[in-house]
């Protein structure tokens, strides 16, 4: 029988605390490997997806159906509450800025973002998703780092060396300062009102901070990051801290109130576990591993067990957003087998 007053084993493992399996969840786990996804956005554009309560939680819920995930993730984009908050921009499919914010002006015509007001259908699509999912499966809210959206609203469209942003910074200190501020005052209400719809944990996304060397993180993607998690720490909800390509930073991470850090498959866990004492760890396979024969692939995730050790505090994940050209019976053969590996 189980224990109905025990935390559901996602929060449980935020917390550090034993489970009787460990959890597994994937980012991006709702989205294009999924057929069920795919029939809904063939009617439906994605920002017109996550603008729509009941379709964004359908979404939500499709990967619920089909797989024993242990977490679930409110379907939306990091570029959301920008759209509310009067930045013109479309998804192609990675997010493109109308008019790239260069100039002070721009920054300080940026609207604080009230969410009430300016994304209510986010809260909505966490109230009906919430009432969709089963008790054990926890809702994660989330938004992306300041930097992270700094990088997409300079450089104005998806880039693969954000030349534009990273030099953006060293040429207008100032305005960068202030851009990043704005967006992690908006971020701080905004998380806070995922909670208050029934969030239960809530994750920033790094995606782009490993741009950074270790000198700018700490003092340019850092302090905005440090803002939001201080401006969410009366909340009783767990924090996790996607550091995306930033496994050179970790000791600067860990001086974060966070209590997971989310990593990629750049970074051996053992490592990481004594880099980041008093945190729980998420991750960290290779999104390209998927792809192994079933053989390879329960060898590499009993590799990412044993380098993480026994102790509590592991949430299985991959090392980054899952892939479009996944075979969805894959994921299937990767949360079952974290499952019964783990199983006590
Ligand atoms: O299941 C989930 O994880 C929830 C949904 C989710 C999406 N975007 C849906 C989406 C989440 C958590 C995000 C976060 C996000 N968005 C990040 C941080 C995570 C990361 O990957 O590092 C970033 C950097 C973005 C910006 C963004 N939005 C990009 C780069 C793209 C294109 C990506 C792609 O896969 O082509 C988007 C659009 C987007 N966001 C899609 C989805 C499912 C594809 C849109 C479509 O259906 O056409």
């Amino acid at each position: 029988m189980t224990d109905k007053t025990a935390l559901p084993p996602f929060l449980a493992a935020c917390r550090r605390q034993p489970t009787p399996h460990m959890p597994i969840w994937v980012m991006r786990q709702a989205g294009r490997y999924l057929p069920e996804y795919r029939d809904v956005r063939s009617k439906v554009g994605f920002a017109e997806l996550t603008r729509t309560p009941e379709l964004a939680a359908e979404v939500t819920l499709q990967p619920i159906r089909r797989f024993a995930f242990d977490a679930s993730i409110i379907f939306s984009d990091i570029m959301v509450p920008l759209e509310g908050m009067g930045i013109d921009l479309d998804y192609a499919p990675g997010p493109v800025i109308a008019e790239p914010i260069r100039t002070l002006k721009q920054v300080e015509a940026i609207r604080p973002l009230v969410p009430e007001r300016d994304v209510p259908f986010v809260m909505e699509a966490i109230k009906l998703t919430r009432a969709g999912l089963p008790a054990h499966v926890p809702l994660i809210g989330f938004a992306g780092s300041p930097f992270t959206l700094f990088a997409y609203l300079v450089a104005g469209k998806p880039s693969k060396e954000f030349s534009v942003p990273r030099s953006f910074v060293h040429a207008q200190p100032e305005v960068t300062a202030r851009l990043l501020e704005r967006l992690a005052d908006a971020m701080i209400v905004y998380l806070r009102a995922q909670a208050a719809a029934g969030a239960q944990a809530l994750m920033l996304f790094e995606s782009w901070g490993g741009l950074l060397g270790p000198h700018d993180f700490r003092n340019v993607a850092l302090p905005p990051v440090k803002r939001i998690f201080e401006g969410l720490k009366d909340l009783d909800v767990p924090l996790i801290y996607f550091a995306n390509n930033c496994g050179t930073m970790l000791d600067i991470i860990s001086e974060l109130p966070v209590h997971v850090v989310g990593l990629d498959w750049r970074v051996p866990l053992s490592g990481a576990r004594k880099l980041l004492p008093g945190k729980a760890i998420q991750g960290n396979l290779d999104p390209a591993v998927l792809f192994a024969p079933k053989a390879a692939l329960e060898k590499r995730i009993d590799e990412i067990l044993a380098d993480a050790g026994p102790a509590p505090g592991h949430i299985f994940n991959l090392g980054h957003g899952i892939w479009p050209e996944v075979d969805p019976d894959a994921v299937k053969r990767l949360v079952d087998y974290v499952h019964e590996r783990t199983s006590k």
